[in-house]
Order: C-alpha cells, then structure tokens, then sequence
C-alpha cells in the first residue's frame, strides 16, 4: 500500500491531529509547533451511566462525531482543509471500533488531499504534550507518564529513541483512582473526584508501600486498592466512623509520592536537565504541585502540558504528528488499528 509523501518537507507544517481511541473524539490544527485549534466531543456523560466505557457506545458516538469535530477544528483554525500539510490520527493503542472510525477518516481525509498520513501511538502522544509547551523543548529529558492504562518512569533519549526505567506492575495509576473512586461511591471518571475529595481530608490512614523491589522504577498499584478496600470494609464492620475526605488523600499521596520522586531519581541518575510528563493523572494538581516543588528544590527544569492536554486530546497527537512530520517518517494507508502497541 502506497506511502503519501509530500516533495519538500516544510518548516512549520500545518497538521490536522485525530484522536478516537477511547470515548474522547478530538481534533486540533497546529502550525508547527503553534496550537490553533483543539477541539473535543466525549461521551463520557453516557459512559458514566455504566460506571466505565462501553465500547460500542464509545464507537457509535465517534462516528456521530468525527466529521462535525474536524470541521470544527479547521473553522476555529482558519484553515481550509486543502491547505493542511499532513493528517496525524491515533491508530493505537485503544478500543479497536472507536480506533477504527478516527483512522479511516483520517486516512480518507489524508487520502483524498494526497498529503501524508500519519498513523499515531496515543501513548507518544502523551509524551509529546509538553512540545506544545514550551517551542525550545528538545530530547533528552525524563518523563512521567501516568495515565489511564499506563504508568511508567521514561527516558526520552531523543525525539524517537525512550527507556523505561520502570513502570506499573499491575494497575496503572489512572485505574488506581477509577477503582477506589468506585470503592468511596464517587463518579467515573474517578481521578478528579477523588482529587476533589482528598483537599477536604488529609493524609492520615497508612497505606501500603508502592515500590516493588529495592530502589528500582516498578510500581505495584493493586495493593494500594486492595488497603483502601478492607479498610473500608473494616471500618464498616466495626460501625466505627471514618473519613472518606482523608482515606482519598492518603491514596492520593501514597499513590503520587512515590512517582514524584522516582521521575526525579531518574534524571539525576541519567543526568538530563529537563523534566517532563504525560497522561490523564498529570491533570492531578496534587501532582503538578508536589512535582513542580521536587524539580525546583533539585534544580530541574520542568515542562508540563496544560490538563487539557494531560487527558486525552487531539493537539498531543498533532504534536506527536510534527514530530514524525520533520523525520519523514509517515505510515503507509494499510495502516491497521491496534489495541495494543509497544512504545516503539
Ligand atoms: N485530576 C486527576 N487526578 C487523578 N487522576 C486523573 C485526574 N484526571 C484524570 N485522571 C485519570 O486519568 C485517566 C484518564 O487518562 P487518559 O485519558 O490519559 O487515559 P486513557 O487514554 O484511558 O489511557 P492510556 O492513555 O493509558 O491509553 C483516568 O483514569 C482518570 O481517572
Ligand atoms: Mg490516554
């Protein structure tokens, strides 16, 4: 299947970027690395109703979505869709149906323009959020990336070059608050409710240790859930009073503490200058505070993504789109959808 290539790569492409992998339909036009629109529909309020994403919904709600979202995009940019450079779409990792929809209309869209086409990983495209931060970023520096359905500590060698020092052994942090969100009563998704809650407690119930193995870069968060449950439990059985305010701030801390500080051990160990981090947990203001401190107090320079651009969007795929725009690196249109995917 044919590789769309354009003849001169340019200095600061105009890229449409498509998000569909979960329940968010996305789209955002960037000029090189200047955001100029950032759309987004979700489906989250249905998906609440079922207390998690239903990928049939999620899929049905895409296809409603995409083509009123794109134009959005390029209405809010001023740009008209001839004039675009490239189309960057998330092809993976993610619900395959709800993949599907962004991927083929983008691949048409890509197609019909013959501009290339980009085939995404959403999870590079997480860590390429902060290039929208901040023009003069540039490899090397270590990320955090805590999102949904990964956690992990990386070393961005180069623009296509990461080593994870270490990542979730099980749970994702992200799941971890969806899971204990489920366990106080509060909504999905859980992460900003418990958030909400934890300002009103404080950290006072004891939660177990995060770190598997000693002084390595693994997390295990399925402890973590399972103390906040039996205590829970215990504290019902024995009709004692307890805080919920305080149980979702010692999770909150017990469960960001510990990436906090092993995303710094990891730059004074590679040596890099610059921190940086990705995905829906780092909307977390809890964690922005206590990462934005630990960077300081160690002379780190720190890059992170507006919340916005944390939890799912299209304007990081676009980033992620340049990226791979400026290496000439572009998918062929036989590109698959993917549900899961190695970084690289
Ligand atoms: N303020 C917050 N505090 C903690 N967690 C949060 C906050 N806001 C969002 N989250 C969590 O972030 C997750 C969503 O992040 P994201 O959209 O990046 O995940 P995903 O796309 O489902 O997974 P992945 O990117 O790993 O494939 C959810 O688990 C949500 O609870
Ligand atoms: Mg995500």
């Amino acid at each position: 299947m044919q590789i769309l290539r354009p003849d001169n790569l340019k200095e600061e492409p105009l890229i449409l970027g498509i998000e569909s992998s979960c329940d968010e339909t996305a789209a955002a036009v960037i000029r090189g690395r200047r955001l100029l629109s950032d759309e987004i529909a979700s489906s989250a309020n249905i998906q609440a109703l079922y207390g998690g994403v239903v990928p049939e919904i999620a899929s049905r709600a895409h296809t409603d979505a995409v083509d009123l979202v794109v134009d959005r995009a390029l209405k809010t940019a001023g740009v008209k869709k001839e004039q675009l450079d490239a189309v960057a779409v998330t092809y993976g990792a993610g619900l395959l149906g709800a993949l599907l929809v962004g991927l083929s209309f983008a691949k048409g869209l890509a197609y019909g323009l013959h501009i290339p086409f980009i085939g995404v990983n959403h999870i590079r495209g997480h860590l390429s959020a902060a290039y929208l931060e901040d023009e003069t970023l540039r490899p090397p520096f270590m990320t955090l990336l805590a999102s949904g359905g990964h956690t992990a500590v990386i070393y961005t060698k180069s623009f296509s070059e990461f080593e994870v020092l270490g990542g979730t052994l099980d749970d994702a942090a992200g799941e971890a608050f969806d899971k204990v969100a489920r366990v106080l009563g509060l909504p999905y998704p859980g992460g900003p409710h418990i958030e909400a809650l934890a300002r009103e407690g404080k950290p006072v119930v004891h939660m177990p240790k995060m770190l598997k193995g000693e002084g390595g870069y693994n997390f295990s968060y399925s402890g973590l859930k399972t103390a906040v449950i039996n205590y829970c439990h215990t504290m019902e059985q024995r009709g004692e009073a307890w805080s919920k305010a305080d149980v979702a701030a010692s999770f909150q801390s017990a469960a960001l503490d510990i990436l906090v500080q092993k995303t710094v051990e990891g730059a004074l160990e590679k040596g890099v200058t610059t921190v940086t981090a990705g995905g829906g947990v780092v909307a977390n203001g809890y964690l922005r505070e206590k990462l934005t401190e630990a960077c300081m107090a160690h002379g780190l320079k720190l890059v992170l993504p507006v919340k916005k651009h944390c939890t799912d969007n299209a304007a990081m795929i676009a980033a992620e789109g340049l990226i791979r725009y400026e290496a000439g690196d572009f998918s062929p249109l036989s590109l698959n959808a993917a549900a899961s995917i190695p970084l690289r």
